[in-house]
C-alpha cells in the first residue's frame, strides 16, 4: 500500500437548479464498506488534524463543505491535496500517514472509514509508522 494507490474519486452528481446532490454507495463508488462516517467542522484557522497512519482501515476523505488540504505519504514518497469540491473524495488506502491543515472558515471534512473505531488501528507517532513500512519494503 503506497502513495500511488491512493487516488481522488469522483462522485455521482445529480445537479439541479433547486441544489445539487451527491451520493455515495459502499463498494460500487468506492473500494470499501462503510462501517463508520465521522465528521469535522468548527475548525479553528491554522489548526491541524490527522496525523496519523492506520494499519487496515480504508477511508474516503471529503470537503463536503469549504475547503482544506491532505498531506499524504507511505514512508518514501508523498502527495499533496487541495480538497475543495462537495461531489470529490480522496480515497486513502492503509499504511499511509496523513496530514489534514489550511482549512478554511466553515470547512466540513467528512470522513467514510471500512471498519468501526479501533484505537488500536493508529499509528500514532510517526516513528513507529516509518518503522513499520520500512520494515515492510
Ligand atoms: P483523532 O484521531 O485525534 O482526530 P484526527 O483525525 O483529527 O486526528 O480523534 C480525536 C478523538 O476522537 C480521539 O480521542 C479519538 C476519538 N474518535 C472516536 O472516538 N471515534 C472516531 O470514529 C474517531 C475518528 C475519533
Amino acid at each position: 500500500m503506497a502513495v500511488s494507490d491512493c487516488r481522488l474519486i469522483d462522485l455521482p452528481r445529480i445537479q439541479d437548479p433547486r441544489g445539487n446532490l451527491t451520493f455515495i454507495e459502499g463498494t460500487h463508488h468506492i473500494p470499501f464498506e462503510i462501517k463508520r462516517v465521522y465528521y469535522l467542522y468548527d475548525v479553528p484557522g491554522g489548526a491541524e488534524r490527522g496525523g496519523h497512519g492506520h494499519k487496515a482501515l480504508h477511508q474516503l476523505i471529503i470537503a463536503v463543505s469549504g475547503s482544506f488540504d491532505i498531506h499524504i505519504e507511505d514512508g518514501t514518497d508523498s502527495k499533496l491535496f487541495h480538497m475543495n469540491r462537495s461531489y470529490r473524495g480522496l480515497y486513502v488506502c492503509p499504511m499511509i500517514w496523513r496530514e489534514l491543515t489550511n482549512f478554511s472558515s466553515g470547512a466540513v471534512c467528512m470522513v467514510l472509514a471500512s471498519e468501526y473505531y479501533d484505537e488500536s488501528d493508529y499509528y500514532r507517532e510517526h516513528s513507529d509508522f516509518l518503522r513499520d513500512v520500512k520494515g515492510a519494503q
